[in-house]
């Protein structure tokens, strides 16, 4: 049997298609299918539904022999255990700081003002403003990052951006970028070894879709 983790939303969306041109299909019953196991139209082929942060520990662990999950999420997990063959090019956005429209960012750093950042993405923020040489007070939040600013918890943080509305609708703007993202086709090194003979021709069906 294979596995394979996705998340709900834009990822289980967005990876569809490369599913299917790899030739497998999720047999949902309907809209308010609530199964976490997810059989398909290939006997020995499964899907699970896991949060986007946990797909990775899955992988890792081998519970999924293969798994959908965006760079960030890789990054803060440290990819231990990981082979990340593929960029799939889907769930495209940025990792970036993001402060108040009226803060003057630029002059808080000059006059080496010590920030506070409100984040989901410890790591990765801790290693940027490491690189910058800047130190913060990182406040380690789950979601809804935007909220922080406007009502005093943070300065500054960091998150996702795509379209930039979710920053404007909160009045707040880009004042650095930390890099592109994208989401990666992961796979349990064991599962390759042990599972080559059906692993490895979905890896290249993935891959050969991605790249369509
Ligand atoms: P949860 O909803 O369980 O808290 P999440 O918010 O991380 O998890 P999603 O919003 O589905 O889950 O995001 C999954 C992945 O999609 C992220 O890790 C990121 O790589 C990418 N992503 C997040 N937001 C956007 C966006 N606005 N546009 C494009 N890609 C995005
Ligand atoms: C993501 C991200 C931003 C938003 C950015 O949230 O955390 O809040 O998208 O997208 P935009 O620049 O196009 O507005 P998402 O929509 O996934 O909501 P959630 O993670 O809070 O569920």
């Amino acid at each position: 049997m294979i596995t394979i983790a996705l998340s709900k939303g834009r990822i289980y969306d967005e990876t569809l298609p490369l599913l299917s041109a790899a030739g497998v299909k999720p047999v949902v019953s309907g809209d308010t299918d609530r199964r976490l196991i997810v059989p398909t139209n290939r006997d020995g082929v499964r899907v699970i539904l896991v949060r986007a942060a946990d797909v990775p520990t899955y992988v890792q662990y081998g519970a999924a022999d293969l798994g959908v999950a965006g760079r960030d999420l890789l990054i803060e997990h440290g990819g231990r255990g990981l082979y990340q063959p593929i960029d799939l090019g889907i769930a495209r956005c940025r990792l970036v700081v993001a402060a108040p429209e009226a803060f003057d960012y630029p002059a808080a750093i000059r006059r080496g003002a010590r920030l506070r950042v409100a984040t989901k993405y410890v790591k990765t923020a801790r290693e940027h403003f490491a690189a910058k040489g800047m130190h913060v007070d990182l406040i380690k939040l789950y979601g809804s990052m935007e909220l922080a600013p406007l009502v005093g918890l943070a300065d500054a943080i960091v998150d996702l951006v795509d379209t930039g509305g979710t920053l404007r609708a909160n009045k707040l703007k880009v004042v650095e970028e930390i890099q592109p993202v994208s989401s990666r086709l992961i796979v349990n090194p064991a599962s390759l070894k042990t599972k080559r003979a059906e692993v490895v021709p979905l890896i290249e069906a993935f891959g050969k879709a991605a790249r369509a």
